[in-house]
């Protein structure tokens, strides 16, 4: 296992740099004969791009994955896999402030360059950049691949943008989700918050929000207790999305304030199964699935990048100076944040099925 790695059974090494030749993941344990269709993947990594409507940034992410190892005729051997996504349509130019030592405030750059002795990459953020979850989209695309013996879908949509929030939407209404620009699958909505993204963009300012992440019934006992826990996966990846600064299961952060007559779920036999009435664990009891849907709720900060002249200093320098960003950044990433969320999703389930013997390893 390395630092750049995720899950065990079904393990991806994610690799890449914002402006480096390519970005990518290498994964481990896919079970020979699962199918791998490029073109799959390729309507994965599209609805990763930005929105052109939105404009919400400059750079064309026209992603195509390479295919490098690991596939014939089709199908995966069981050998590792390697895909890679080709970086292009990024101007080195617009970060001529990292190569020369100014920090911007909220991102990255200073804890890596004082971390890896100023050896990092800091064009476009490096391996800061959420140009390195077309790794992890890639990963999702495969994993819900492996999944399918499961049946199990995994939605994300768009919760919440700023001040503006939806409704909850169960797995049917959401599934509609990619076609509206903010992924919420309200026309209502979906027009507040755009309105929203546009305000701060003409602002020169940046929104942050929630992703909600649901599935359908789920099998009971997905997740490897103690620390590998579910829900502690799900977090852990989750975690790695940059900007993500909170993740919630369920009634969340909520059912602290709830008493247990409130918030536990009750067990109930509709047509002779066992369900809940209500569905506040959100799925998961002591890091397992208890057999309904999952509801796990993401919330990210604003991005850093805004084009407001902000005070920041110089680590080469050491002097304080103001910073004026030019190009290439995002107003707003919580649309973009739903496939990823969704695919991060998939992975960790799949690992999970493996693992725990729902699916035969290879
Ligand atoms: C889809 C997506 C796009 C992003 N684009 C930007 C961006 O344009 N500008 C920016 O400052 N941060 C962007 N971020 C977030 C930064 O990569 C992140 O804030 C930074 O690496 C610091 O990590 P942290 O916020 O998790 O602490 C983006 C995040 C996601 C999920």
């Amino acid at each position: 296992l390395s630092d750049n790695s995720l899950g065990r059974s079904l393990l991806m090494v994610s690799f890449g740099e914002s402006h480096g030749e390519a970005v990518g993941v290498l994964i481990e344990g896919i079970p020979a004969g699962t199918e791998i269709d490029e073109k799959r993947i390729n309507e994965w990594l599209a609805r990763r791009k930005p929105s052109t409507s939105l404009a919400s940034t400059k750079r064309k992410e026209d992603d195509t994955v390479e295919i490098l190892s690991g596939v014939y005729r089709g199908k995966a051997t069981g050998a590792p896999f390697v895909a890679i996504v080709r970086n292009k349509g990024y101007v080195d130019d617009f970060y001529s402030f990292a190569e020369e030592g100014w920090v911007r405030p909220g991102h990255a750059d200073y804890p890596a360059y004082i971390k890896y002795k100023g050896f990092n990459d800091p064009r476009g953020g490096g391996r800061f950049s959420a140009r390195i979850t077309v790794g992890f989209v890639i990963a999702g695309a495969v994993a819900e691949e492996i999944l399918k013996p499961l049946r199990i879908e995994v939605v994300g949509y768009t919760k919440s943008i700023g001040p503006v929030e939806c409704p909850d939407f169960d797995i049917d209404n959401a599934r509609k989700r990619y076609e509206f620009e903010t992924r919420c699958p309200s026309a209502e909505h979906d027009a507040l918050m755009q309105e929203e993204i546009l305000k701060a963009k003409r602002e020169g300012d940046s929104l942050g929000g929630t992703v909600r992440i649901i599935t359908g019934k789920l099998p009971v006992g997905l997740g490897q207790p103690v620390f590998s826990s579910l829900d502690s996966e799900l977090a852990k990846a989750y975690f790695s999305i940059p900007a993500v600064k909170g993740v919630e299961f369920g009634a969340g952060f909520r059912a602290s304030k709830l008493r247990g007559s409130q918030n536990n779920d009750i067990y109930v036999l509709s047509n002779n199964e066992i369900t809940t009435l209500t569905n506040n664990a959100g799925g998961i009891l002591g890091g397992m699935t208890n057999g309904q849907p999952l509801i796990a709720t993401i919330a990210f900060k604003p991005v850093s990048s805004i084009y407001r002249p902000q005070r920041t200093v110089n680590v080469k320098k050491i002097e304080e100076g103001i910073l004026q960003l030019k190009g290439m950044h995002d107003a707003c990433v919580i649309p973009r944040a739903v496939p990823i969320a969704e695919a991060l999703t998939y992975f960790v389930f799949a690992d999970m099925a493996l693992r725990g013997g729902f699916i035969n390893e290879r």
